[in-house]
């Protein structure tokens, strides 16, 4: 009997000890996410993501203005975001 409930335990603790390495978010945006991959992930959401060349740094400030919160984007991610849009914007 006693046997019975230390395997019990054991095999308790080893599944919890799986859970919890499983409920580490594997989605979590990591540093060093570029500005492009987070651009390709965040925005593409709700509509295809609009060519970069599409729109000059003005109006990607609007846009991002707009569309940040709708992407739920920290500020560091649209900073990001606005790097790399700045480098391959229409001017
Ligand atoms: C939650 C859904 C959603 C997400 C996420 C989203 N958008 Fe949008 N986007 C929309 C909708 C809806 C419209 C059209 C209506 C409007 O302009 O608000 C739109 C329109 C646009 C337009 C055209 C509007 C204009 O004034 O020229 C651009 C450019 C754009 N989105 C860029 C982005 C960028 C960049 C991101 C990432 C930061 C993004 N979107 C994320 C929903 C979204």
């Amino acid at each position: 009997m006693r046997a019975f409930l230390l395997i019990l335990l054991i095999s308790t603790v080893s599944i919890l000890l799986l859970l919890q390495s499983c409920a580490v978010p594997v989605n979590r945006t990591s540093p060093s996410t570029s500005g492009e991959e987070l651009y390709q992930q965040k925005c593409s959401f709700c509509h295809r993501p609009f060519p970069p060349e599409s729109r000059g740094m003005e109006e990607w400030v609007d846009v991002l203005d707009d569309m940040g919160p709708k992407a739920g984007l920290t500020g560091a991610e649209k900073e990001l975001i606005l790097k790399f849009l700045s480098e391959r914007s229409g001017g």
